[in-house]
């Protein structure tokens, strides 16, 4: 999406003033209720000029999301409503575009917001800055390194649950382009006394409770650690869990960040290492045993826990052991061995714990800078973040030692802001060529120098205390204090030799009070001394270097021997005093933006608005005075265009467009407006206003204009939208009419059309139908005349035949009349010459000659005498016909009567059988014609001749009509046995062949039916009457050569004794009775398996097959 190219401006819907630089009048009350009033409406950024003022809302606004970060990028710093991402994106494009290295300066209380915003401006510039692998790993690194050191350096404080205890201060690298490379991390003053006791309602740093929470069984196992808080003196028992925070989740976390920080698995192992050895020193515990010189000696209660840490850290225990009971001085070259007393122990155990644990921390530091380090050489552009602990004041009077080193450090930074700040407004004025006015305001270094003067300093004079020989105590240094700072003004105490405080019973005898630039702040003299040496004893940290532990051995390096070195160590407040002087230098040379965090009330409450609680941190952060100062010269500056641009319309000249350069329509706008020249100066490319009212004199002549513009503009535009819309109802009438017209004459027209095709219509018809009349009478006419003159035809035609017709009768009768008239003359004539019936006669004469004729014919004609010859000659004449045919029937009776004739008695009988055989089998039975040429011979066999056979004939004394051999059917199985069968003229005989004895007789009258097929076999079956003597095993089928002479002889011999008919069955399944079943005898046709031989089967009891080829 395009940007839209809308001018704003921070002064656009501005709630209170967006810039305390405008807020008129100027003292503290206005100054809150601005802060309170924007807040109230969750604006909880202000600016001062270019600072950022921050309150706290405890609660996310939906402010930080993508779409924020493109609102801001590329914007200008006053062009849109006050925000961090505002200042941030300043600060990255100064530093990508004018090569400016930059830094961020995060102040304020505990719990203000400080650590948020420096990861706001992180993540902001993350977003903004270049994209891409190598780049997004940097970043991720960067970014990853802040859950790291939280989780180490950061602790539930009561006013914060997750308190920097650490002061930090990170370079970030970029290069041309603006990419980022790298990063160092420099840290500040651990509150390490935080490890051994936390304040009321507070807790130890995270790690511990994340370790706890989170580790692993067995990772807890390995670091020989019980998950239960309670176990661990260190740990303050009373908020151990804090609402909203998960640690075990934050501990994944942590790890997760080493991980991807570049932390090596071992290497993670010794830093939990070391943080579990930490918590176990916590509860090694000390008790007293008398000796012999009358001293307590102390003695380590329970020896598990050291036996368990020295496990852990690979330190022999024994060493460790002695390290906690005794003590060696060195001087002058001598040793001195003394024994601690139980005070001393516990003194010596918990300095370890500290310094374990603070080192440890500041090898993390090391570690993770190793780790995010710019990898090129190339030259580098350079973005700092500082978030430092803010100005600490507790009102009970609690400030120690860490309260003031970290006061000093504020006060440090406040010198640094008015310097850079009046430097800067100094350049500036410079730079636009405007002329210098001296600018009042308080300059802080007076106090800086009440602490850190190398003589009179109040931390040399605590360096030098802690040096000196002979006791020293809290006390001495106080004294000491008072007799050299009592001059001072910023410096209050009781004691002072100057006795102007004496009265003054707020003071408690052991305190000193500095005047800050922020407000007066008492301090507690006691542990100085102790805090300020860090002591720990030799023999402990030569103990720590002995250990069987890399990281520890690391840690502590002046435990080495062969490194001995008599000097102390520098003390804590020299070093800080050194680290903050290198800040300082570092933060010099850059261009620095300042983001002050205010703390709107003491509960992490959103929406609640402290006001005392507010005025106070306003106060000793200076905001009143960062104003001031920022308005000593000139309140407000902005460059021609954008003023001009703004203001134009406020002028007849510059309205709507001012043609020549913004300076010189700006001054013409200022002329007309009649603005008090002492109210401005013309700088080179920006106008300086020096008094806030002549801003919002403008901003309200503006507001005014712009409502008179806006009453000109909706004049104007709706007098253009009344016209536009007149003139498109007007054009849309014309339109509309002209539509509307049209559709009218259509419609007219469509009606004329309409009534003139009516018009039109009827006459045609009626011209039609008059045409049609005179054409109907012309035809009429016509057919008429055709009429008559057919008629006229007609009646001539007929006239004409009429007259022909009579014509040919008359012609007719006169031939008929004259034809009679000619016979009548001719028979008239020769009657006389013919005899009366000579015709009759004539005609039978005629007949008889030609029958006469036909005889004599046939005579010659006639066939043999054979009555075979079918030969006949053809008819002459057609009406002898009958006469033809019946001489024809005559001639063949006559010719086989002359044929019967021939034959003898014997003959005649042969005759009879073969017509009885024809009657019964002709067209019934196919074997008949076969028979028909065979001469039946009855007596095959010789009976009489044969000797064989006399007993046989001898039995039989009848005449003897058939002897012959036939084949007996077996009735069980099928097959033929021969047999003599003799037929007599009362019985039917079955003779065996060989010997002649009779097998069977049945008299005739027992023979009820003779049963055959129709097809060309000689099976044949033989019933008998039931119950008969002969039918005891039932009927016979025979098989024989001259079946048809057989049946007919046995027929014809019945017959003739009996008077009876035979009945002969002729067909191709009939049934026998053998014994006592009844067999159907089935004949079939076509086997040609046994050659032409018919065969007999007997399939079942039920049927007996015959095959016929
Ligand atoms: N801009 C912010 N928006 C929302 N909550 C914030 C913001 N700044 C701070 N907080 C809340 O205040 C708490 C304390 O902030 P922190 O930055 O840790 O304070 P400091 O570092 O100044 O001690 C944070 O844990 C967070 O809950
Ligand atoms: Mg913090």
């Amino acid at each position: 999406m395009a940007k839209m190219e809308t001018k704003t401006s921070l002064l656009d819907n501005m709630i209170g003033v967006g810039d305390m630089v405008l807020l008129e009048p100027l003292n503290e009350d206005t100054f809150i209720n601005n802060l309170k009033k924007r807040f109230d409406h969750s604006e909880i950024y202000t600016y001062i000029g270019s600072v950022v003022i921050s309150l706290n809302p405890y609660r996310s606004l939906p402010i930080y999301s993508p779409e924020k970060v493109e609102e801001y990028r590329n914007r200008n710093f006053y062009e849109l409503s006050p925000h961090i991402f505002a200042l941030s994106d300043e600060a990255y494009r100064s530093l990508r575009d004018q090569d400016k290295d930059q830094c961020i300066l995060i102040t304020g209380e505990s719990g203000a917001g400080k650590t948020e915003a420096s990861k706001l401006v992180m993540s902001y510039v993350a977003a903004v800055c270049g994209k891409g692998a190598e780049v997004n790993q940097v970043k991720e690194q960067l970014l990853q390194s802040n859950p790291v050191l939280e989780a180490f350096g950061n602790a539930k404080t009561v006013r914060n649950d997750n308190s920097s205890r650490f002061g930090k201060y990170m370079d970030i690298e970029f290069d041309f382009k603006g990419d980022p490379l790298g990063g160092v991390i420099s840290n500040y003053l651990l509150e390490k006394s935080r490890v051994v006791k936390q304040p009321r309602g507070e807790r130890n740093f995270h790690i511990f409770y994340q370790i706890l929470s989170g580790g692993s069984e067995d990772l807890l196992c390995r670091l020989k650690l019980e998950r239960d808080f309670s176990r661990y003196n260190y740990l303050g028992l009373d908020s151990a869990r804090v609402n909203g925070v998960d640690d075990a989740a934050n501990f994944r976390t942590v790890r997760n960040a080493m991980q991807i920080v570049g932390f090596m698995d071992h290497e993670t192992q010794s830093v939990f290492e070391v943080v579990a050895a930490v918590l176990k020193l916590g509860n090694i515990e000390f008790k007293p045993e008398s000796r012999v010189n009358g001293l307590d000696e102390s003695k380590i209660k329970d020896k598990n826990e050291l036996k368990e840490i020295c496990e852990l850290t690979g330190i022999d225990q024994s060493v460790l052991e002695r390290a906690f009971s005794f003590r060696t001085v060195e001087a002058k070259q001598e040793k001195v061995s003394t024994t601690l007393n139980v005070a001393q122990a516990y003194y010596a155990r918990d300095a370890l714990a500290k310094n374990l644990y603070s080192r440890l921390f500041s090898w993390l530091v090391t570690r993770i800078n190793e780790s995010i380090k710019a990898q090129t050489k190339v030259r580098k552009k350079v973005m700092g973040v500082l978030d430092i602990y803010g100005f600490e004041i507790f009102e009970d009077g609690e400030n120690s030692f860490e309260q003031f080193i970290i006061n000093y450090c504020n006060e440090k930074l406040q010198q640094i802001f008015i310097e850079l700040t009046l430097k800067e407004e100094q350049e500036e004025y410079i730079r636009e060529g405007i002329e210098w006015t001296h600018i009042e305001y308080f300059n802080n270094a007076i106090i800086c120098d009440l602490i850190e003067n190398n003589q009179t300093g109040i931390l040399a004079m605590l360096d030098e205390e802690c040096l000196r020989p002979g006791t020293v105590t809290d006390d001495t240094f106080l004294e000491k204090l008072n007799q050299i700072c009592a001059t001072h003004q910023h410096f209050e105490s009781r004691m002072s030799k100057c006795s102007r405080f004496l009265n003054d019973t707020s003071l408690p005898h052991c305190c000193f009070r500095i005047q800050h630039y922020a407000g007066k702040v008492m301090y507690q003299v006691e542990g100085f001394v102790d805090k300020n040496n860090d002591l720990l004893y030799r023999d402990l940290s030569q103990a720590m270097w002995k250990a069987n532990h890399s990281l520890i051995k690391d840690l502590f390096p002046e435990g080495n021997p062969a490194k001995i070195n008599l000097k102390r160590p520098p003390t804590a407040g020299s070093q800080f005093k050194a680290s903050v002087a290198t800040l300082m230098k570092n933060l010099q040379t850059k261009n620095p933006n300042y983001i002050r965090c205010i703390k709107p009330n003491d509960k992490k409450a959103a929406h609640i608005f402290n006001d005392a609680l507010v005025c106070h941190q306003v106060r000793y952060l200076g905001l009143l005075e960062n104003v001031r100062v920022r308005r000593a010269g000139y309140a407000f500056r902005q460059p021609y265009e954008p003023c001009l641009e703004r203001y134009k319309m406020l002028c007849k000249q510059t309205w709507p467009h001012w043609r020549g350069p913004a300076r010189d329509g700006v001054k013409v706008l200022f002329n007309d407006l009649e603005i008090p020249e002492e109210e401005y100066s013309f700088g080179r490319s920006k106008i300086f206003i020096r008094n806030p009212r002549t801003l919002f004199k403008l901003e309200d002549l503006r507001k005014q204009r712009l409502e008179d513009l806006a009453t000109l503009i909706q004049k104007i535009y709706r007098g253009w939208k009344c016209r536009t819309h007149f003139l498109l109802m007007k054009k849309s009438q014309i339109v509309i009419a002209s539509w509307y017209r049209r559709y009218a004459q259509q419609k007219k027209y469509q009606k004329i059309k309409s009534s003139a095709i009516v018009v039109q219509s009827y006459i045609r018809g009626w011209k039609a139908r008059k045409l049609l009349r005179e054409l109907k009478h012309q035809k009429r006419c016509n057919k008429a005349v055709t009429t008559i003159a057919a008629y006229w035809h007609g009646t001539q035609a007929r006239r004409e035949l009429k007259r022909l017709k009579e014509e040919a009768r008359r012609k007719h009768a006169v031939a008929v009349i004259w034809a009679y008239w000619l016979g009548l003359k001719v028979r008239r004539e020769y009657r006389k010459f013919f005899r009366a019936n000579a015709g009759k006669k004539i005609s039978e004469f005629i007949l008889q000659k030609i029958i006469q004729k036909y005889f004599l014919e046939m005579k010659t004609k006639m066939p043999s005498l054979s009555p075979v010859d079918k030969n006949w000659p053809a008819r002459p004449y057609l009406f002898l016909d009958s006469t033809h045919n019946e001489l024809k029937r005559i001639f063949h009776l006559w010719r086989c009567k002359k044929y019967r004739d021939q034959f003898t008695d014997q003959q005649k009988l042969v005759y009879e059988e073969k017509l009885e055989a024809s009657e019964l089998f002709k067209d019934k039975k196919a074997l008949y014609p076969a028979s028909v040429g065979q001469p039946f011979q009855g007596a095959y066999l010789e009976i009489s001749k044969n000797p064989k056979y006399k007993k046989l004939k001898d039995a039989v004394d009848e005449k003897i009509i058939i002897a012959e051999v036939v084949n007996k059917i077996n009735r069980a199985n099928g097959k033929a046995t021969s047999r003599i069968f003799l037929l007599t003229n009362s019985n039917v005989l079955l003779a065996d062949q060989k010997s002649g004895n009779i097998k069977s007789e049945v008299p005739l009258g027992d023979v009820t039916k003779v049963s055959m097929s129709s097809q060309n076999d000689g099976f044949f079956a033989v019933h008998l009457k039931e119950g008969s003597g002969a039918a005891g095993k039932g009927d016979f089928l025979f098989s024989s050569d001259h079946l048809i002479e057989m049946a007919t002889k046995l027929y014809r011999t019945t017959l003739s004794q009996t008077k009876q008919k035979l009945n002969i069955e002729i067909s191709d399944e009939f049934l026998v009775q053998f014994r006592q079943d009844k067999v159907c005898v089935k004949f079939i046709q076509g086997n040609q398996r046994n050659g032409n031989v018919p065969t007999c089967k007997r399939k079942n009891n039920r049927l007996l097959e015959v095959a016929v080829p």
